[in-house]
């Protein structure tokens, strides 16, 4: 499975340690920057991610918001920026969300980790949330 990452400098912290264990665990890797703790805009980075031909997005800035807003532009894509364990699970088995968004000066790194991993095995459950999501597609 490939994930793509991408963070500002907000995000840049978490974003290497989620990329560290992902290719730990066996993930391919597509890393989008940003490289460092330089200031850089956000938009870019969570555009970036969802452009690529990757299974899933994680994308990382200081709160998870702004980035999460980028990636939400591009049709198709279902950003959801979780604070929780319980939010990673729910919104990979309701919205069937394809981009998880976190915020690297909100959450811990532990936590973060454990929501990438919920996030990344939590199967949609489709059912009467199938069309939920389809409708999205309309707006
Ligand atoms: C950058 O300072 C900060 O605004 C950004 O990382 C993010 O939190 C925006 O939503």
């Amino acid at each position: 499975m490939k994930i793509a990452l991408g963070a500002d400098h907000g995000g840049f912290e978490l974003k290497e340690k989620i990329k560290s264990h992902l290719l730990e665990k066996g993930y391919e890797v597509l890393d989008l920057g940003t490289n460092s703790t330089a200031s850089v805009d956000y938009p870019k980075f969570g555009h970036a991610v969802v452009n690529k031909d990757a299974d899933y997005g994680i994308v990382v800035c200081g709160t998870g918001i702004g980035i999460s807003i980028a990636a939400n532009k591009v049709p198709g894509v279902r950003a959801a920026l979780c604070t929780n364990t319980t939010m990673a699970r729910l919104t990979r088995e309701h919205n069937d969300a394809n981009v998880l968004a976190m915020g690297g000066r909100i959450v811990g790194d532990v936590l973060a980790l454990e929501m990438v991993d919920i996030f990344l095995s939590t199967k949609f459950e489709g059912g009467r949330h199938t069309n939920r999501i389809n409708s999205i597609e309309t707006i």
